[in-house]
């Protein structure tokens, strides 16, 4: 895989899988816009790419539930590097997990989900929107949602999650390819299973018996950013270590 001279934007950036694909696709060749809510962490993060990669990488703070900063993100991308070939939405979680509430269904302040589906769905819708009016003028270009096994399993205690992480991505997903094909856009989803970017993810059940490392999901989105996954679109990939086809899941 050779990334020069392209350039991907990603949310999500200041930790976990959006980190390691930056620090990855660098590696590759290729320029990293890294966007996330916290300033401090994803500036700090660029800087290290830029110290092993002298102007490579670019730090943008951005709350993916303020359309017009996401705009602002990608009109920074644009200025700085002159395009967008791939975007990926790695920003997001689960809400009560990330809130730090807990309690059952009705009894969770409607808050709490407001949070859920703003960052999980409407903060994927956003980004898919403002970077696809780039792509379409440059006629090229590759979005990759961010889905999750819960969003097919279901989650009684992250029920915005679990809805945003599924029918939304399928429903943003397949619409985007579909609207992309006339401009050579393509658009798919990957949806992991546990990833051990925190040890807990560890104790969900696989038929593998384990949890993937962050490295496993990163090289598949990887691959599907690249020519070699030119074939690729339209769909859902689930990454779970077949936990989808465990009779009992815990
Ligand atoms: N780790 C897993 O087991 C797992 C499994 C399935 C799906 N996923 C999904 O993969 C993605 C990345 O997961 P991770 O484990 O690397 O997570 P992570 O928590 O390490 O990274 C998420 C990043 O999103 C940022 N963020 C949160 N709210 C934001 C907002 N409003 N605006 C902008 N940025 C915001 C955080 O600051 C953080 O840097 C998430 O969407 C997650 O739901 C993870």
């Amino acid at each position: 895989m050779n990334f020069s001279g392209k350039t991907a934007v990603v949310t999500g950036a200041a930790s976990g899988m959006g980190l390691l694909f930056c620090r990855k696709f660098a590696d590759l060749g290729g320029n990293a816009v890294l966007t996330d809510i916290n300033k401090q962490s994803v500036e700090e993060k660029a800087e290290e790419i830029n110290s092993k990669y002298p102007g490579r990488a670019a730090a943008a703070e951005c709350d993916v539930r303020d359309y017009s900063r996401v705009c602002a993100v990608r009109d920074l991308a644009v200025q700085k590097f002159g395009s967008i070939d791939v975007l990926v939405n790695f920003a997001g979680g689960a809400e009560t997990r990330m809130l730090g509430v807990s309690g059952e269904f009705p009894d969770i302040p409607i808050n709490v989900y407001d949070w859920g589906i703003d960052v999980n769905l409407k903060g994927q819708f956003y980004f898919d929107h403002a970077v696809m009016k780039q792509m379409r003028e440059q006629k090229s270009g590759v979005i990759i949602n961010i889905g999750s096994i819960t969003g097919e399993e279901g989650c009684a205690t992250n029920v915005a999650y679990s809805a945003s992480k599924s029918a939304a991505m399928n429903g943003l997903t397949k619409s985007l390819a579909l609207y992309g094909q006339q401009y050579g856009i393509r658009c798919l989803c990957i949806s992991p299973g546990p990833v051990l970017t925190r040890p807990g993810m560890a104790f969900m059940r696989t038929a593998l018996g384990r949890a993937a490392e962050p490295e496993e999901i990163v090289d598949m989105v990887l691959y599907a950013a690249s020519e070699k996954g030119q074939f690729l679109d339209g769909i859902n990939i689930l990454m779970d270590g077949g936990r989808n086809i465990l009779r009992q899941k815990d």
